[in-house]
C-alpha cells in the first residue's frame, strides 16, 4: 500500500457478493494488490454455488462462502437475508459491493448497512436499467453506452450515482462486444468509486453525491 493512497485511515472493510465470473471483484483484488486502494476484501458471499467468483477469492485468501437465498429466485429476503446480514457483520464489513448479484436485495439488508451497499449496472443510469442493458442500448439506437456506479436503494438501478464511464457504441458492436467494451471500464469505475469512500470523500445529499476535491 503506498503512503499516498492510504493516507493515515484504516483500509476500508469491502465484502463482495455475486453470482457469477467475478471479474469485477477480480478488478478490486487487483487495485488492493496493486497498493491503488486503500481496502481490504474481508469475505466474498455468492448465492450460486459454483460461482468462479468464490474460486477468486478463495485464489487470494479471502473467506469465500455460498449462501444459500432459496426458496427465492429473484430476490434477498427472509431467512437468507438474515443469513447474509450475519455473516457481513461477523466479518466486519463497512461496505458491501454487488458485482453481478443477479438477485434484489431488500429491506432487511439496506437497513444493516444504510448507504453503504455499492451496485455496477452495465449502463449510463437512469438509461437502460434491468438485465442485458448493454444489448437494449444497441437495440435502441443508441451512440455511447457505459457503466454506473450508484448506491443501492429500494429500487431497481435507481439509487444516487457515485461514478459513470462512457463508452462509444461502434457500427460493427455485437452485443458481446459492447459488453465487452463496457466490462473494461466497469474494471476502472468499481476500484475508483471504492477509492473515492475509502479516503472519506463522498458525501450523499439526496439523489447528489458530493465528491470532495
Ligand atoms: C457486470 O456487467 C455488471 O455490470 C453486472 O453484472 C456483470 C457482472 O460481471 N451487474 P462480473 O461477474 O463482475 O464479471
Amino acid at each position: 500500500m503506498s503512503t499516498k493512497e492510504s493516507g493515515s485511515r484504516p483500509p476500508l472493510r469491502v465484502a463482495v457478493i455475486g453470482s457469477g465470473k467475478g471479474s469485477n471483484c477480480q478488478s478490486i483484488i487487483d487495485a488492493i494488490d496493486a497498493g491503488k486502494l486503500n481496502a481490504k476484501i474481508v469475505c466474498v458471499i455468492s448465492d450460486v454455488e459454483n460461482a468462479f467468483i468464490l474460486e477468486r477469492a478463495r485464489k487470494h485468501g479471502i473467506p469465500a462462502q455460498f449462501i444459500s437465498a432459496a426458496p427465492f429466485k429473484t430476490k434477498l429476503d427472509g431467512e437468507a437475508e438474515q443469513n447474509y446480514i450475519a455473516f457481513l457483520k461477523n466479518h466486519g464489513a463497512e461496505v458491501i459491493v454487488l458485482a453481478g448479484f443477479m438477485r434484489i436485495v431488500k429491506k432487511g439488508l439496506l437497513a444493516a448497512f444504510p448507504d453503504r451497499i455499492l451496485n455496477i449496472h452495465p449502463a449510463l443510469l437512469p438509461a437502460f436499467p434491468g438485465m442485458e442493458s448493454w444489448k437494449q442500448a444497441l437495440d435502441y439506437g443508441a451512440k455511447v453506452a457505459g457503466c454506473t456506479v450508484h448506491l443501492v436503494d429500494a429500487g431497481t438501478d435507481t439509487g444516487p450515482v457515485i461514478v459513470q464511464r462512457a463508452v462509444p457504441i461502434l457500427e460493427d458492436d455485437t452485443p458481446e462486444t459492447l459488453h465487452a467494451r463496457i466490462q473494461v471500464e466497469e474494471h476502472q469505475a468499481y476500484p475508483e468509486a471504492l477509492r473515492l469512500i475509502a479516503a472519506g470523500k463522498i458525501r450523499v445529499e439526496g439523489r447528489r453525491v458530493r465528491i470532495a476535491p
